[in-house]
């Protein structure tokens, strides 16, 4: 067997959202004995076996066959934005282009990104609005298209440029106030425009009975560092923001438009940096995907079909990386076309495919790798001193120390767990966040019961005996320390309801 076939047979099973799963349908129960499959010959076809979508903008006037024969997700690229359809007091207006491509997208059996709520560019008639008025923009919008958006992006660009770590020093952030002058907003006394909009969109989802998941979105904000090892403190600033506000916040996005500047190239380590998105719990998306074909004049690529794969790769091998998107059909009707950053040339209806595509469509071929990398540093060896340490001699004459009874006991290892529940008719995801107690530990087990007719098809960032009933969950080599007071998470798949868990901790 050559190893391209081998790897398609290892293709790991992996966590996957409501959404995808609806979208893909019985790709995910393919069985890893299987024999291996032939290779998909469409984007989306590739994706969905993988277990993520690959969607594209999308404008009403080029809704030619390749999008629903590509792609299996769509993002309008202008018609969702306050400019398009917002009236100053926060109503809709023009909606109709942005009904096309829902239509469109639904009857193509594609997902649909809503793109985007707040934002201080393309804002219209909102431009200036006080947060009551966004807000009631926030509930019209989402109540329009209800769950037939699977994703919204509810803050879009919050983030100054220049790996300032700053937000945005214009509307709609001129809001913000930092009460206690701690230098954040994240307080309970401060305002902060991307707090109360996730408040408000939350409530709005809650209120409909939604499925619709609420997404952060930015650009520059891709790997953990920027050219030459400098920490992306844009980056750094979104993890603060998606920590912080976790709650209401269910996925990031990263734009990903690569170019020469300094802070947009892409970096060794954009995998990394998706996988501490994803160990916060939030889904991540590659959602705005083109690269500059003159990346390959630097150093850190050898071309754009190879960087197409580098960024598909970064996004394959975590699991909760559920989808990329690409910002529009081919080169010559980008936004962007003089840096020919998409997987086709040619134009209106009739397109070629580039090398890029075919890097990409490989790519995902491949699936997802079977085991997750690490998502904590390995621990360094404890320093061996230079001089071993010197027992001074016993005097005979000098009685025993006396040791005094502890006043206080020493801490014991222990831990708690926590399990929270994306369910669906069928089928349901939990995320299991397990707790160190007082003391660091350095292994964990969590023992479950299913209620009878639930049985898990898939597990991530730890190992199972058992599929029902009694199913006893351990740490993997990279999660089982954890430090006192500490929490890591792993997740398991399933079939059937899992309704009341009550999980039981014990670490050593
Ligand atoms: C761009 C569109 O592609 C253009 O057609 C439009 O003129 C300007 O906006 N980040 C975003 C997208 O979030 O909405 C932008 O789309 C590209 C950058």
């Amino acid at each position: 067997m050559n190893s391209g076939l081998r790897r398609r047979k290892n293709i790991a099973r992996t966590a996957l959202p409501t959404a995808v799963l609806l979208l893909i349908g019985s790709a995910v129960t393919v069985q890893s004995s299987a024999p291996a499959a032939a290779a998909e010959t469409t984007l989306r076809a590739a994706a969905a076996k993988a277990g993520l979508f690959f969607g594209v903008a999308a404008s009403p006037n080029r809704l030619y066959p390749i999008v629903g024969q590509e792609f299996n997700q769509l993002t309008p690229e202008n018609d969702m934005k306050p400019d398009r359809i917002a009236t100053s007091s926060g109503g809709l207006q023009n909606t109709s282009g942005a009904d096309t491509l829902v239509n469109h997208a639904q009857s193509n059996n594609m997902l649909v990104r809503g793109h985007t709520l707040v934002w201080h560019s393309q804002a219209g008639a909102l431009q200036g609005a006080s947060q009551a008025t966004l807000n009631n923009f926030i509930g019209n919008a989402i109540n329009r298209w209800g769950s037939r958006i699977a994703y919204w992006d509810v803050v879009n660009e919050a983030l100054e440029d220049n790996n300032t770590g700053r937000r945005r020093n214009q509307w709609p952030h001129t809001m913000n106030r930092d009460a206690n002058g701690d230098g954040d907003f994240f307080d309970s006394g401060d305002t902060d425009v991307i707090r109360d909009s996730f408040i408000r969109a939350r409530q709005v989802v809650q209120a409909g009975g939604l499925t619709t998941k609420l997404c952060i979105n930015d650009y520059d904000v891709d790997g953990l560092t920027v050219q030459g090892g400098t920490p992306n403190r844009k980056a750094d600033a979104l993890y603060d923001i998606v920590r912080n506000y976790r709650q209401y916040i269910d996925c990031v996005g990263f734009q990903a438009h690569f170019n020469d500047n300094p802070n947009s190239i892409i970096t060794n380590d954009l995998q990394a940096n998706i996988q501490r998105f994803a160990d916060l719990g939030v889904e991540v998306h590659i959602t705005e995907l083109d690269i500059d074909d003159d990346l390959s004049n630097n150093d850190i690529g050898t071309g754009q079909a190879e960087n197409y794969r580098k960024v598909v790769r970064a996004c394959l091998n975590v699991a909760q990386c559920t989808g990329i998107t690409v910002w529009g059909i081919s080169d010559s009707e980008s936004w962007r076309s003089s840096e020919r950053g998409l997987l086709f040339t040619g134009g209106n209806g009739s397109y070629q495919k580039k090398a890029a595509y075919h890097a990409v469509l490989d790519e995902l071929n491949k699936g997802r790798s079977s085991t997750p990398p690490p998502t904590t540093p390995p621990t360094t060896p404890p320093v061996t001193p230079s001089v071993p340490p010197t027992t001074p001699p016993v005097d005979p004459t000098t009685p025993p120390p006396t040791t005094p009874p502890p006043t206080t006991p020493p801490p014991t290892a222990g831990c708690s767990a926590t399990v929270s529940l994306d369910s669906w008719t069928g089928g349901f995801v939990a995320t299991v966040r397990v707790t160190a107690g007082t003391a660091s530990i350095s292994r964990w087990s969590v023992q479950l019961t299913l209620p009878s007719g639930a049985t898990v098809t898939n597990t991530w960032n730890a190992n199972r005996s058992g599929t029902s009933g009694t199913v006893q969950f351990s740490n993997v080599s990279y999660n089982g320390s954890v430090n006192g007071g500490q929490s890591t998470e792993f997740g398991f798949q399933g079939v059937g309801t899992a309704t009341g868990l009550t999980p039981v901790c014990t670490a050593a």
